[in-house]
């Protein structure tokens, strides 16, 4: 089995939501519970950027035990020199240098010709080298760059002394083949004596995010990086989550495996949820609220049956405590006596089948019906009788 490695940016490309600022506190916090996670590496921020930015990754630096803690710098000496002073105290520092390589980027943005872009790399990379064992570089842009050009720069890197190499789908613009593709494209071409680590890191603009990185891995990429619950710039990040339970649950097909401690990933999720202020969609894969509640009739018989009928995650894997059955109209006979029983009732089945039609008609009338509106139902009934 291969082994994945995960990469968190959750502090850093994370902290890029509009809307979402951390203090040092609750960042180390986060970095705490996602090393808890069992994540390799994380991305603790982009020191140069402010003060604040840059003592919440020393502070990540002293507290971090067992995960790599690296820290964000363009090609410029004084990012890399923020950088080291910032990562002082880390067990196990890695710098993160990157400069965009797609044509749009580099003409009206950086305003550099294809030439400076390589004598960047190349002396920011070997400069960062002579500070850190561990350099990663990431061609910004990378899926919209001329795949040449790309092959050229990401060698640059290596050839200055960069070991990961991490390949940015900056503005969610590829899909998984074209994603896969570059990856099969760089791994095969590129020469090194050394072994280098692909890494994947997507955004998720057109919902292909995770789909985008599961590609990347089928391609060779023995990295993965994302953020929690996917915050991030714009539509956000690839979701971690999505990534580490796929991997699991398809192992079958993946063959992968990862150091991530799966029951610690709903508890990971909330404090990043709290924290960032970022609410987490009911219907969010892995983690979102109704991730693991039933509420048709044909659903809810078949879960009572078989839990394996309509759910391919336990809860309990995820650190969920159980499954749900809300009622709704849709809900059927199963499922609602199931529910009376827990509720400590025990009803004849002929009361079952008026209290059921009664339950029906409040049903249409309402979006869910509560325990509370049964035990109301349940109650009126035997008065009735
Ligand atoms: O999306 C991106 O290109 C980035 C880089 C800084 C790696 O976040
Ligand atoms: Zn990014």
């Amino acid at each position: 089995m291969r082994r994945i490695q995960f990469f968190d940016t959750t502090l850093r490309d994370g902290e890029q939501t509009p809307g979402v600022n951390f203090n040092t506190k609750e960042k180390v916090q986060i970095a705490l519970q996602l090393e808890k996670w069992g994540i390799d590496t994380i991305e603790a921020g982009f020191p140069v950027t402010s003060q604040g930015d840059f003592e919440a990754v020393q502070a990540i630096s002293r507290a971090a035990t067992k995960m790599t803690v690296a820290g964000l710098a363009r090609c410029q000496k004084k990012d890399i020199d923020r950088a080291y002073e910032a990562l002082q105290e880390a067990k196990f520092p890695q710098i993160h240098v990157f400069l965009a390589t797609s044509d749009i980027h580099m003409k009206d943005k950086l305003k550099m010709t294809k030439d400076e872009v390589l004598a960047s790399i190349k002396e920011h990379v070997s400069y960062a080298r002579t500070l850190f064992e561990k350099v990663q570089f990431s061609p910004e842009d990378a899926s919209r760059s001329d795949k040449n050009f790309l092959l050229e720069a990401v060698q640059t890197a290596i050839d200055a002394g960069a070991t990961i190499i991490n390949v940015p789908d900056t503005v969610g613009y590829s899909n998984p083949k074209e994603y896969g593709a570059i990856f099969a494209f760089l791994i095969s071409n590129i020469k090194s004596d050394q072994e280098i680590i692909f890494s994947s890191h997507c955004h998720d603009d057109l919902g292909m995010a995770t789909a985008n990185a599961l590609a990347a891995i089928e391609n060779g990429a023995n990295r993965v990086e994302g953020a929690i619950n996917g915050i991030g710039e714009r539509a956000g990040n690839t979701a971690l989550e999505e990534v580490a339970i796929a991997l699991h649950i398809r192992k079958d097909f993946y063959q992968c495996e990862t150091g991530i401690v799966l029951n610690e990933t709903k508890r990971t999720s909330d404090i990043v949820s709290r924290l960032s202020g970022m609410v987490v969609p009911r219907n969010k894969a892995i983690v979102g609220g109704n991730a693991y509640a039933h509420e048709s009739g044909i659903h809810q018989d078949g879960v009572l049956k078989n839990p394996e009928t309509y759910e391919i995650i336990t809860p309990q894997l995820v650190g969920v405590q159980t499954n749900s059955l809300p009622l709704g109209k849709l809900s059927g006979r199963h499922a609602f006596r199931t529910k009376i029983e827990e509720l400590g009732y025990t009803i004849s089945d002929d009361e079952v089948k008026k209290l059921f039609k009664r339950f029906k008609d409040l049903a249409d009338k309402k979006k869910q019906v509560t325990d509370e509106d049964l035990i109301a139902l349940i109650d009126d009934q035997v008065r009735s009788e």
